[in-house]
């Protein structure tokens, strides 16, 4: 038996959180067990605790073992699971196989919600395992593990992970897909037995990340059904699975996905996993997002300034930077009421086009002999804070960087990676790199008044290898990068970073404790950014999401759209402008100061109040909102998306909003006057309606006959 078994006493723990309990088993012989984790079960006594635990035991099944196991939060193949072990590893062949024993275990038990730790060892392995499980005030849960080499020769580990068991109730499984410019795309299949396995070797967290791997009862949706969800916190390579056995047992487990070689732990040494977050809901998805908006809103450094109007130069100039131009768009910026002026792509050495100059980090003379300060001092006298684009970790072979320092890039031997928008990536964990680029973007931030960066990361990881073999690196990239954040961030505190790759393709609640905001997509074509925004919020809030009103037609779609459409679809996120505002007629540029205003009314209640989804009847049709969580105020957006098939659509439901509470309700200026088919004047938008909030979530109110690519605002007040 492994030296430490009996070390502590069987106990088996309770913690509530926000209508959740998660009942932990941590036995004398074994890593911990969960019993429960999902719907609050009120208080319950220590004989109850240990029913429950006994009332979870099954039936030897023919065949198989001779004791039923339970699920452990590490499987392992030593206790008969034949599923993915949580632990796989060796040392030159050996001790591939663990059985952890608890040595410690602490509890902090909080009044809502608490924390355990387990320390494991398994002394034949020569093995350490330390085990981490919260449950946060927001009942979210969070996990994660560290693994110690306590042997003597070096242990080669290949994968770690956590499981948590679902419940047989579950029948479906959700999560999402996506590519450039369509980032996060729904899809859903039956949960069958076997393995859905979501793999990421990207080298950034991708545009088909997951995002959220969710179970649930048969046809969950925004609004009902019990659902259990999972995030794994992660910007680099990782995995999200969830797997059914033959005997019914469903698990839902989250990690890093490990490289060959990537993680060789000498004697000593230990790996930490990455958090991976669980939710549940008995309210479908708009539940699960609930808590993890909850959670993200409850850090210390969630921001709590009013979201600014941002207006950012790519889409209005690209690379064709001219001071006087740039000076001509940030009077404009200021016109329509804008806070916020972002000088994208260009600003630096070699930087005319996107093939050369990533990495030179200088402001080029040629195109600023004065450097940024006429820019800078311009756009800060019109009481706009300035924000600068970079992109650190990049470098292009045809830059001053890359001819002095070709060592300093990530490949996997003497071939460089394939090239991707002709640039390669640098390699962070290489200290003389790491800090060159660090003294970079001080000298910079130290330089002039920057308010925000705007930090781009353009390519996937291809072959990134690192160190004298060119061993895999994407795992110490990854940590490099939060460490370069970070060591920013504490020079510079004032400084909101924005977290942009492509586009949405570093979006996860690792970065996020590293940055300030996302960049959702490089498409702002407004109606794909009604999909991508609705699933981007299926993790975070809308103040965490940059979204952006762009030009008619759309640069990546050329799709063409209402200002109305676009300005309305910004609105629900953290707004911004991306067009060349010198160009817009006057009209157009009055009509964006309106929704400007309107931004600057509503942010206070989008940003801290309730997603609310309904669940779409019609394909074509989308209604959504934001309850202030008090339920005094709501806006919606009722939003037709294409052609229905009927001729006038029915009532449409306002849910989320308090069922006792007497609402007025009234169509918002200016998204009140969306292009219809047939007669404009609705009876109730004419008169107006008081019902209560059941009414309108249960019966609703009947919606206009717009075109597609439209949508009426309709604020919702309590009388
Ligand atoms: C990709 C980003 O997603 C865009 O918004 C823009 O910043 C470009 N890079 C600039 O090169």
């Amino acid at each position: 038996m492994a030296a430490g078994a009996g070390a502590v006493e069987g106990r088996t723990l309770h913690l509530r959180a926000a209508g959740v309990s998660l009942v932990v088993d941590v036995p004398a012989t074994s890593v911990p067990v969960v019993v429960h984790w999902g719907a609050d079960l009120g208080d319950l006594s220590a004989r109850h605790l240990a029913d429950l635990v006994t009332a979870g035991r099954t039936a030897r099944a023919n065949n198989d073992l001779d004791e039923p196991q339970p699920v452990r939060l590490l499987p392992e193949a030593s206790w008969g699971w034949s599923g993915r072990p949580g632990l796989s590893g060796h040392r030159a062949g050996a001790a591939w196989s663990s059985r952890f024993v608890p040595t410690a275990v602490e509890v902090e038990e909080g009044s809502a919600g608490g924390r355990l730790l387990v320390e494991c060892a398994d002394d034949v392995a020569g093995l350490r395992l330390g085990i981490e499980l919260e449950l946060l005030p927001s009942g979210l849960l969070r996990h994660r593990a560290t693994l110690t080499n306590a042997g003597s020769d070096t242990y080669e580990l290949a994968d770690l992970a956590l499981s948590l068991p679902v419940p047989e109730v579950t029948t479906e499984v959700f999560d999402l897909a996506g590519r450039w410019a369509k980032e996060r795309i729904p899809q859903r299949r039956p949960l069958t037995f076997g393995s859905h396995v979501r793999e990421n070797r990207r080298g950034r967290t991708g545009p088909d990340a997951p995002l959220v791997l969710a179970v649930g009862t048969a046809g969950f949706g925004f609004r009902q059904g019990e659902v259990w969800a999972q995030h794994t916190a992660f910007s680099g390579n990782h995995r999200s699975v969830v797997e059914r056995l033959n005997n019914g047992s469903t698990t839902l487990s989250g990690g890093e996905l490990l490289l060959p070689g990537e993680v060789r732990l000498a004697a000593g040494e230990s790996y930490r996993t990455p958090w991976v977050f669980g939710a549940w809901s008995d309210r479908g998805l708009d539940g699960i997002a609930a808590r993890f908006h909850e959670h993200l809103r409850s850090r210390p450094h969630h921001p709590s300034s009013p979201r600014p109007v941002v207006v950012n130069t790519w889409e209005a100039v690209y690379f064709d930077l001219d001071l006087d131009k740039l000076l001509e768009l940030a009077r404009a910026a200021a016109e329509v009421g804008a806070e916020r002026y972002v000088l994208d792509d260009g600003w630096f050495r070699h930087r005319r086009s996107d093939d050369a100059g990533l990495g030179d980090w200088y402001v080029d003379e040629g195109v600023w002999p004065q450097g940024l300060h006429p820019l800078v001092d311009g756009v800060r006298a019109l009481g706009l804070q300035f924000g600068l684009w970079v992109e650190p970790e990049m470098v292009n072979p045809d830059s001053d960087l890359a001819r002095a320092h070709p060592d300093w890039i990530l490949r996997g031997g003497d071939r460089l990676p394939l090239p991707s928008r002709q640039q390669q990536v640098l390699d962070l964990g290489n200290p003389d790199a790491f800090s060159h680029v660090l003294e970079r973007l001080d000298a910079i931030l130290s330089e002039y008044e920057i308010s925000y960066l705007k930090w781009d990361h353009n390519r996937d990881l291809v072959e990134a290898g690192s160190g004298p073999v060119r061993a895999p690196g994407v795992h110490e990239q990854t940590l490099a990068v939060y460490r370069l954040f970070d060591e920013l961030r504490r020079r510079h505190p004032g400084v909101e970073i924005e977290s942009c790759s492509s586009g949405g393709l570093r979006i996860d609640l690792e970065v996020l404790e590293h940055t300030d905001r996302v960049w959702a997509s490089d498409c702002i074509d407004p109606l794909e950014r009604q999909d991508i925004q609705r699933w981007t919020m299926q993790l975070l809030p809308p103040e965490l999401i940059g979204s952006h009103v762009g030009a008619s037609p759309s640069h990546t779609t050329h799709r063409s759209s209402d200002l109305s459409f676009r300005a309305g679809t910004a609105l629900f996120a953290s707004f911004g402008i991306e067009t060349d505002l010198t160009r817009l007629s006057a009209d157009d540029r009055e009509e964006l100061a309106r929704w400007v205003s309107l931004y600057k009314d509503v942010r206070g209640l989008l940003h801290t109040g309730t997603l609310v989804r309904a669940d779409d009847v019609d394909p074509s049709f989308r209604v959504h909102g934001t309850v202030a969580t008090d339920g005094s105020d709501a806006l919606f957006a009722v939003v037709q998306t294409g052609t229905p098939d009927g001729s006038v659509p029915g009532r449409v439901r306002l849910p989320g909003l308090l069922p006792q509470v007497e609402y007025e309700v009234t169509a918002q200026e200016p998204g009140h006057d969306p292009a219809v088919r047939g007669g404009r004047d609705l009876p109730w938008l004419v008169s107006g309606v008081r019902l209560t909030g059941r009414a309108l979530g249960a019966v609703g109110v009947v919606a206009p006959a717009m075109q597609p690519q439209q949508l009426l605002l309709l604020r919702v007040r309590r009388v």
